[in-house]
């Protein structure tokens, strides 16, 4: 496997082929996130973005504990209100690049995914889980609300009533009951959890690359929208692609009975 380490203070950023694994690296914290932390993460995706070498990334936590533990709650107590917006907005940018990067994303969570944790995995397209994992938006316990997207995000991905329940009470949610609600879309072992991330980067990035950012941008775009304009949305990225190459190619090799040739750009 080709990769490439770049080295950041609170992340590791390794490329391995296509795929860029992203790890928050503060093990002693339990990797909570702090502006600094955040600030690296947001550098991160913007260079997988530019990087046309690289196509789907994942997110993961170091050691065999902690995803990421929630925003670092020693950064947060000294906040007025003025600061607490603005880091709020700050995050929720973050989390947005995540969202709206128009390549695959895939959060690893490999262990505890609390607060802003559990809010940088619901940015992600995507969401394996190690079966220790543990998800949670604690916030209210603290006092606070969660403030990178999880009162907006979890609602539309577990629906709003067990988001309340969930974000009310501050109860942590186990691997089997996440998946059982849709917070995530599959639970592994943890010793399996980064090769089958790796695995399913690797399944996507098979298809037309302009196809699947064209999906990306669908359903990320459309679940803001109201249904009608959602639809039109899609229709022209559905135009979109049929005046590329990629979809030349893949319609010719099924017409051929061959595997799709698609160019990486
Ligand atoms: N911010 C800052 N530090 C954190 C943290 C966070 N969100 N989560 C964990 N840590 C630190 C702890 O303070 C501790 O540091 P220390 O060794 O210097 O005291 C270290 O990480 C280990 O955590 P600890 O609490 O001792 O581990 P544990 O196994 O007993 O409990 C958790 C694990 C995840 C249940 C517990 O750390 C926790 O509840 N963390 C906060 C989660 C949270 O509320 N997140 C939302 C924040 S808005």
């Amino acid at each position: 496997m080709n990769a490439t380490t770049m080295s950041y203070r609170f992340i590791l950023v390794e490329h391995r082929g296509a795929v860029t694994v992203l790890t928050v690296n503060r093990p002693d914290k339990l990797n909570a996130v702090n502006r600094a932390t955040f600030e690296e993460i947001g550098h991160a995706v913007q260079a997988f973005i530019d990087d046309d070498a690289q196509g789907a990334l994942t997110l993961t936590g170091s050691g065999q504990k902690a995803f990421i533990a929630g925003a670092d709650i020693g950064e947060l107590q000294p906040l007025g209100p003025s600061a607490a917006e603005d880091i709020s907005r700050f995050g929720q940018s973050v989390v947005n690049l995540l969202e709206q990067c128009p390549k695959p994303t895939i959060a690893a969570v490999n262990g505890f995914a609390l607060g802003g944790g559990c809010e940088l995995s619901l940015g992600c397209h995507i969401r394996l889980a190690s079966d220790n994992a543990v998800f949670g938006l604690p916030e209210v316990g603290l006092g606070v609300i969660p403030g990178y997207g999880g009162t907006v995000r979890l609602p539309r991905l577990v629906g709003q009533g067990r988001a309340l329940e969930l974000v009310l009470t501050g109860r942590k949610v186990k691997a089997d009951e996440a998946l059982a609600i849709g917070l995530v879309n599959r639970v592994v072992p943890q010793a399996e959890l980064m090769a089958e991330a790796e695995k399913l980067a690797l399944t996507i990035l098979r298809n037309g690359p302009l196809a699947v950012q064209a999906v990306i941008e669908s359903v990320v775009r459309g679940g803001s929208l109201p249904v009608a304009e959602a639809l039109r949305f899609e229709s022209g990225r559905f135009g979109i692609v049929a005046s590329t190459e990629d979809m030349h190619e893949g319609l010719q090799a099924f017409l051929d009975k061959r595997p799709a040739n698609f160019r990486r750009r």
